[in-house]
């Protein structure tokens, strides 16, 4: 008899969808106890068609979740000055509790320079050097950026506690890699950060119980990278053009030969990217609630 095993889809999705029904009911709540809508900006500067349809998706399950969504879209040629006084105007506007300026900007700005510009309570993305160093100095009332927040409820879901596992996490950006380690790391696993110049990638990738690719190198996990069991969470999305002329997404893991083996795996799309809206949807929450002193309900 030939057994053969796979791996389990994690469902991100419905994960999400799960999270944003029960951050629907909390904002319900503070709109009857407190008279308090939490609102979320979101400003998209440029054309980018990618970076246009996720501003679209945020503002849609903004609005779902029963909170304001203010967007702005500026042209490509707005100045960094410009820029940072329409930050400056949102700081200071009593009913945005949440700022988002969709990343990447134009050549000619500087994003580091735009991302602090945004005030640490309301920087919803976790990206300010504030809420950077909150994290990875471990105080709780850091906003921490959405996508290595989702990542770690979906491994959660799949392992409960993480507390001394392998994780290895592929790619070190500031807005994935770097952020899902530190979180890993509060949660007890033994975190190795890996990337596109690691010596011997494929042996490192081998000893980890769960495996964060987020490299941005169309399935560059194969599986004979992934010890068997594994947790394979796959932050990548990437366009590649087929032999057909058609394209399609893939994430950073060769997914069909990788299911074969890991334990657990997300899909591309339908695994991290949902969670990555539900967990902006957390933040806006939460920035609302401390800005007003209120207590900040738990969610998971
Ligand atoms: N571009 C790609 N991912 C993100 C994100 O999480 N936040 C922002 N602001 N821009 C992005």
């Amino acid at each position: 008899m030939t057994i053969t095993t796979h791996a389990t889809i994690i469902d991100g999705k419905a994960i999400a969808a799960n999270l944003r029904k029960k951050i629907a009911g909390q904002v319900a709540a503070l709109k009857e106890m407190f008279k308090l809508t939490p609102g979320l900006a979101v400003i998209i500067v440029g054309e980018d068609p990618a970076s246009q349809v996720y501003v679209k998706n945020k503002g849609l399950a903004v609005t779902e979740a029963g909170m304001q969504s203010f967007q702005y879209t500026l042209p490509a040629t707005t100045t960094q000055q410009e820029l940072i006084a329409k930050i400056e105007l949102l700081n200071s506007d009593p009913k945005v509790h949440g700022i988002l300026v969709q990343l990447p900007l134009p050549k000619h700005i500087d994003e580091k320079v735009v991302i602090n510009t945004v005030s640490p309570a309301k920087d919803v993305d976790g990206f300010h050097i504030e809420n950077v160093g909150k994290l990875v100095t471990g105080q709780k009332d850091a906003l921490v950026s959405c996508t290595p927040v989702g990542c770690i409820m979906l491994i959660k879901e799949v392992l409960g506690d993480i507390s001394g596992k392998n994780a290895v996490v592929v790619g070190r950006s500031n807005i994935v890699g770097k952020p899902v380690a530190h979180l890993l790391l509060q949660e007890n696993a033994t975190v190795t950060i890996a990337h596109s110049r690691t010596t011997n990638l494929h042996e490192i990738c081998q000893q980890a119980d769960i495996l964060v690719a987020a490299v941005g190198i169309p399935q560059l996990v194969k599986a004979s990278w992934v010890k068997p069991g594994a947790v394979v969470i796959d932050v990548g999305i990437n366009r590649v053009t087929l032999s057909d002329g058609a394209t399609k997404l893939v994430g950073d893991v060769a997914f069909d030969e990788v299911f074969e083996v890991a334990g657990a795996i997300t899909p591309v799309p339908g695994g991290v990217g949902p969670m990555t809206i539900a967990c902006l949807l957390t933040n806006t929450l939460k920035a609302a609630c401390t800005q007003h002193g209120i207590k900040v309900p738990a969610i998971s």
